[in-house]
């Protein structure tokens, strides 16, 4: 099979290999990658920015979904022939994010997705609803499931709350299609304007140009009446956290997902304290989240916004894509087998 390995060095690149297909051990599943996507990370690792542990000439990309050809004898939860996604914490079932479960991390400190075949151990997988495609489903495991459990985090979404999301990369865009599958009202900011119509056309309510408008928390309190939102999903992290708590309502609460825009912040207690607010960090969520939302969303038939798909053989120029900074929602690579 044809796989996609880390170099070692100082900064990593990636080199495509031949090698042997694996043979699944008792509990294991091998899996015909079908598709696989891309998150802000993989670029990060890339660049030598992100901090985790890799795992050295290990696979990257954390999100894939694909066919299960062959199971092991003690195999159980799938069957040859099953549609199959999967956790990319993969002993990481259930419960809160214990470090014997993050440190388990897909395409981080064991093999992902960019191969043309993966072995996993059946407790990662979660089965592909009818009506979405390979290509949708290798859009969920980080960014949507991290979605999901942002925004049910400190307590569970209600209808007609409002929620504020940031930028239009994966976590934005599944954060907004989540908040309005559960009757929320949604507020968005974002780069541009051709975006903030894009975000509007998804559903949300308003959306702020942050380089236009800097100082976007007022526009939002604004937006809800001098109140703030419910709750905020933080994904740029340095330019936006004390914007984030000055746009949250007394009481509301601030998921802390990503850091686009730099590692720093400082959000000062009294910001916390004044205002009552609850500040919560977000670990993607085990398999029972995963399994949680993709009910939802066949029950919905919501469809993720897919901004490219690039084939195998042209891996780098996803990389590429994503580096660019200018998509709007997953970018995914198909197409690894040459039939
Ligand atoms: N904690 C977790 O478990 C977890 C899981 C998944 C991802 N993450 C993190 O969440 C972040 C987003 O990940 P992703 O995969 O969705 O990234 P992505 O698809 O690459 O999207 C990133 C987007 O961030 C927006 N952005 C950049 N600077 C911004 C700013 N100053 N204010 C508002 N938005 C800004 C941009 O959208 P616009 O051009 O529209 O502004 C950009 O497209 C990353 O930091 C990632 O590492 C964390």
């Amino acid at each position: 099979m044809k796989a996609v390995r880390w170099t070692t060095g100082p900064k990593p690149d990636l080199e495509c290999h031949d090698e042997p297909v694996p043979t699944p051990g008792p509990h294991d599943v091998l899996i015909r990658v079908h598709a696989a996507s891309l998150n802000f990370r993989d670029q990060a690792i890339l660049d030598g920015r992100y901090g985790a542990r890799l795992q050295q000439n290990g696979v990257p990309l954390s999100d894939g979904a694909g066919e299960v050809i062959a199971v092991g004898s003690a195999v159980r939860r799938v069957k040859i022939g099953d549609r199959v996604t999967a956790s990319c914490h993969p002993t990481w079932v259930g419960g809160v994010a214990m470090p014997e479960y993050q440190e388990n991390s897909l395409g981080i400190t064991s093999d992902g997705w960019l191969a043309q075949y993966i072995l996993l151990n059946e407790v990662a997988l979660v089965h592909i609803p009818s009506y979405m495609s390979y290509i949708e489903a290798a859009s969920l495991p980080c960014a949507a499931v991290t979605a999901w459990t942002g925004l049910n985090l400190t307590a569970p979404l209600q209808p007609g709350q409002t929620v504020l999301v940031q930028g239009t990369g994966g976590v934005a865009l599944f954060s907004l299609q989540i908040a309005r599958m559960f009757g929320a009202r949604v507020f968005a900011i974002t780069s541009s304007d051709e975006k903030a119509e894009k975000l509007k056309g998804w559903g949300a309510e308003a959306v702020v140009n942050y380089r236009t408008f800097p100082d976007w928390e007022k526009h939002i309190l604004d937006l809800t009446g001098g109140k703030g939102v419910d709750k905020v999903m933080d994904i740029a992290g340095e330019k936006t956290i004390v914007k984030s708590a000055a746009a949250t309502r007394n009481g509301g609460s601030i998921s802390v997902v990503g850091f686009t825009s730099g590692f720093g912040g400082g959000l000062p207690p009294m910001d916390i304290l004044s205002r009552t607010l609850t500040v919560a960090g977000t670990a993607i969520g085990p398999r029972s989240d995963f399994d949680a939302l993709m009910a939802a969303m066949a029950q919905h038939e919501v469809k993720p916004v897919i901004d490219q798909v690039f084939p195998f053989s042209s891996y780098r120029d996803a990389y590429r894509r994503l580096e660019s900074g200018e998509h709007v929602g997953k970018i995914v690579i198909n197409q690894f087998s040459e039939e």
